[in-house]
């Protein structure tokens, strides 16, 4: 698997990082992890099945019996499309709540490995660059202003028609964030040798110029 390249884009809620691992992706012909959704189908899965977030050996032991497909961009849990419900804010939560025990993380580890295939790949997420493939041939840590994340995710939810309130938006994200930075296994940072990527006032097109620009100056060869 080493010699299959791979780029991660780590970083806070909503700064655009499934966006631009999408865009990337296409544009180097890579597979596209979202890391995210792998935890959001677990706190969805936990939260249904009516165990206690906070029993992490409950919640990991769940993680091998989920039947989980990706399709053309959706997320199936057996055969329910739970795309729509994965994309809420309040399964965000939950995903933050699982996220916390060392166990889950464990869980889903090979999970994540197995995404590593040529030609190569694009992993987003928050621990891509530091803990997944620490060995990545690029790593990006994408921020963004917190009102520009609240405003982003807003237009993106009522975009798709999920119903959302800018304030209570913001303070849920801000509460993950703290919860994903301040969290002993994985938290939430910057890998050492990671490109900081400021977009607040980046379009997505120029994001996606800079790293493809990144990925020339960096490839073997
Ligand atoms: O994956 P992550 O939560 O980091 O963010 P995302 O879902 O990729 O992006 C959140 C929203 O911000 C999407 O609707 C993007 O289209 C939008 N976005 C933007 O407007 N400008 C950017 N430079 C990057 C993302
Ligand atoms: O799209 P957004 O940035 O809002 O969230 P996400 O990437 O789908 O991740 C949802 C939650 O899962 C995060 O707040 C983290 O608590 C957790 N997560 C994680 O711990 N490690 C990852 N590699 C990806 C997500």
């Amino acid at each position: 698997a080493e010699d299959v390249p791979v780029i991660t884009i780590d970083g806070p809620t909503a700064s655009g990082k499934g966006t631009l691992a999408d865009e990337v992706g296409k544009a180097l012909g890579f597979g596209v992890l979202d890391s995210g959704a792998l935890y959001r189908v677990t706190g969805l899965a936990a939260r249904r099945a009516g165990l206690n977030l906070d029993d992490g050996a409950a919640v990991a032991a769940i993680v091998p019996t989920l039947d989980l497909s990706f399709r053309e961009g959706h997320v199936y849990l057996g055969t329910e499309d739970v795309s729509a419900r994965l994309r809420a804010e309040a399964t965000g939560l939950l995903a933050s709540q699982v996220a916390v025990h060392p166990a889950v993380r464990q869980a889903l580890h090979q999970l994540q490995l197995n995404f590593r295939q040529l030609p190569g790949l694009v992993a987003d997420g928050r621990d891509m660059g530091t803990s997944i493939f620490p060995d990545a041939d690029l790593k990006i840590f994408l921020t963004a202003s917190a009102a520009t994340r609240a405003e982003r995710r807003y237009k993106q939810l009522i975009s798709k028609g999920v119903s959302a309130n800018i304030e209570s938006l913001r303070e849920d994200l801000e509460a993950r964030d703290e919860r994903d930075k301040n969290r002993s296994t994985s938290p939430l940072a910057p890998a050492q040798d990671a490109q900081l990527l400021d977009n607040s006032a980046l379009t997505i097109e120029a994001s996606v110029a800079q790293v493809l620009d990144w990925w020339q100056t960096r490839r073997p060869f």
